[in-house]
């Protein structure tokens, strides 16, 4: 069916991204659709009033499939060079572009981006005054948005904003792999995209030659994420890696952790967008131990980090069963230690899962393990079945044979909740600049909706830009909401306005930015006390900024949250505060009560993790 395109006098409106063009334009200048001509010239802006279709192919769409595994940081540029996912203009379409926004931005008429028709852009409720002019000397867009912060509560989401139930159309799940260096993360990210066909069979040969090239075979799996030549030469992760698989259920995201300590700062940044986590544990002698040692171990450091992003349900893989036979003595040693541990960070146990493999030997990955040695598995799952449903016998032993294999586990899990209905915010967690006035940014929706054509803020540079295209798995898309994990392609702005730690949101509901923040926190295991004057690394979603203690405002009972003690000296391992903290720069930031992915904050110092907390209070914002 052809598009119906919406004219007024002057402009006529892309059916697609909602964007206005000049009646002269014979394709929109946003997102390049063509402009159906057979549409009468009378029809009026406000004749529409059905939300618009998606289902109509952009010309975009000459993405084609594949793995895509991005890194966040420093390796955004690698891809697979196997699967092309570039989604580029052509010379002529940029500069058409390019022109058209300065046309308008030149026309000084500002309002009208944000009022193109009688009514408003969907989701777009036009309180603010934003301003943008042409800078006479440079010739070059100034942008500025006065602030005047709408309440959350005055928002109503567009209809376009809230999801469809379409059947078999499955939700994207992002799930964390985090874990102590070594235990097999990046070998079981590998494997996944390799039996879910996400790497092919050739490409998977030519990871195996190279790695045995340089001495690494047993790391040819881990190479599809490991992409960069130190961690590859290393043998060791060091940015988190990004790919994409399908499972029955859900569209997973993968975020392949680095597991050594020195990077625990680049796994908070990737796993802050976790809704589920794999906790992989390396099984053998030794090694398990190291993982849970207190003063050092990343699988006790990530699993209280992860926990304390609001991750919620974990599977643990307990992994490298093969180095210890498949001892069932051992997975339960594992499973009774790591539980208690678990528990105490918060995990309810009816929400940890705990699955015995092996990455390297494929066992209890996809299906159920072959290897004999892992048999006991299932006499313990009849023996608990049984006790639970005795008369149920047969029912449940045909059941028990069905599991529990980790893809099984991970279709177990359950979506958490998505905040469709407030105003947009994307904490940006890895920026690629395309060309001049073209960026691309990663990150996860935590609430709202986004689509190309849209007017969006960028915080902290309080740039107005445009969406001009969305990607997610390397494919266009047409929409984005709460819970995806999306690259946002941006016109209009220059690269180094938008960074790691900016944050795209709602013109009209720009995310604060603060430097002087009070915060309920909980001390981890820590050798100094924290004191007055303490010198912190201050970590929100991908934003990193120095900060110092300036006042320790009272102690907390850990259950029932009461003041015990005011305005205490010091604080030591285990205690609850109240405190607060001054940043050396700004940061994007919200109270936890209105946004948790923006107001829960980690505590860093000298390379360990030594606090958790949650943002109660803004101090002083930026002006
Ligand atoms: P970091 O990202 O550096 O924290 O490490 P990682 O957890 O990603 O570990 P990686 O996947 O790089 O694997 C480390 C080593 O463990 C490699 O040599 C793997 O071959 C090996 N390994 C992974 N899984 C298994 C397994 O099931 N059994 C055995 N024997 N070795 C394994
Ligand atoms: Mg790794």
């Amino acid at each position: 069916m052809p598009a119906k395109e919406v004219r007024s006098a002057k402009v006529w409106r892309c059916p697609i991204c909602t964007y206005d063009n000049e009646d002269s334009m014979s394709a929109c200048d946003i997102c390049g659709i063509l402009r159906n001509p057979l549409v009468k010239s009378n029809i009026q802006i406000n004749d529409v009033a059905a939300p618009f279709k998606f289902n109509v192919p952009s010309p975009d769409d000459l993405v084609s499939s594949g793995l895509q595994s991005l890194k966040m940081k420093s390796k955004d540029n690698q891809r697979d060079t196997n699967i092309p996912v570039e989604l580029e203009l052509s010379a002529k379409d940029q500069e058409s572009t390019s022109a058209s926004v300065t046309r308008q931005r030149g026309n000084g008429v500002n309002e009208k981006d944000y009022a193109p028709t009688s009514g408003s852009i969907p989701g777009m409720p036009h309180r603010n005054v934003n301003t943008e002019a042409m800078s006479s000397k440079t010739g070059k867009v100034e942008k500025t948005i006065e602030r005047k912060t709408a309440s959350i509560s005055d928002f109503t989401p567009e209809t376009w904003m809230i999801p469809e139930t379409v059947d078999g159309e499955l939700s994207q799940l992002n799930l964390a792999i985090v874990g102590h260096v070594d235990s097999g993360k990046s070998t079981l990210s590998g494997r996944l995209l390799h039996l879910s066909g996400r790497i092919s069979q050739k490409l998977m040969h030519k990871y195996e030659k190279e790695a045995k090239q340089q001495g690494k075979g047993s790391f040819a799996y881990a190479w599809a994420l490991d992409e960069s030549a130190e961690e590859r030469e290393r043998g060791i992760t060091m940015t988190v890696g990004v790919a994409f698989f399908t499972s029955k259920k859900y569209h997973i995201v993968l975020l392949d952790s680095p597991g050594h300590r020195d990077f625990v700062p680049n796994m908070i940044s990737g796993a802050t967008q976790a809704d589920a986590a794999i906790l992989v544990v390396d099984a053998s002698m030794g090694s398990f131990e190291a993982g849970i040692d207190a003063t050092g171990g990343q699988t006790r450091e990530h699993a209280q980090l992860i926990r304390s992003f609001g991750v919620d349900q974990i599977i643990v893989l307990v992994n490298k069963m093969d180095v210890v036979g498949y001892s069932k003595e051992r997975f339960d040693f594992v499973k009774q230690k790591l539980g208690t541990f678990l528990r105490t960070c918060g995990f309810k146990e009816s929400s940890i899962s705990w699955v015995p493999a092996s990455v390297m030997e494929n066992q209890n990955l996809v299906a159920n393990s072959s290897d004999s040695r892992l048999s006991w598995l299932v006499a313990a799952f009849a023996a608990y079945f049984v006790s639970l449903f005795p008369r149920f016998l047969c029912v449940i032993c045909h059941a028990m044979y069905r599991g529990p294999f980790l893809m099984d586990a991970i279709d177990s899990l359950q979506l958490p909740a998505r905040d469709y209905s407030k105003p947009l915010q994307i904490p940006i967690c890895d920026v690629k600049s395309q060309s001049q006035s073209q960026v691309s940014a990663c990150g996860k929706l935590e609430t709202g909706a986004i689509r190309p054509g849209l007017k969006v803020l960028v915080m902290p540079s309080k740039e107005i830009t445009t969406v001009r295209s969305l990607e997610r798995d390397s494919q266009p898309c047409s929409i984005a909401r709460a819970g995806d994990n999306v690259t946002v392609n941006l016109q209009g702005i220059e690269g180094n306005r938008v960074t790691a730690g900016s944050v795209i949101c709602h013109p009209d509901y720009p995310v604060q930015v603060a430097c002087q923040l009070e915060m309920k926190i909980l001390v981890l295991e820590i050798s100094t006390p924290i004191v007055i004057g303490s010198q912190l690394e201050f970590h929100i979603h991908h934003a990193k900024e120095a900060a110092k203690i300036v006042k320790i405002l009272s102690l907390l009972d850990p259950k029932a949250g009461k003041v015990t003690k005011k305005s205490p000296r010091c604080l030591l391992s285990k205690q609850n505060a109240m405190v607060e903290v001054a940043l050396q720069g700004p940061v994007c930031v919200e109270e936890y009560s209105s946004c948790r992915a923006l107001g829960r904050v980690f505590l860093r110092a000298s390379g360990r993790t030594i606090g958790l907390g949650v943002v109660t209070q803004i101090i002083k914002t930026e002006n």
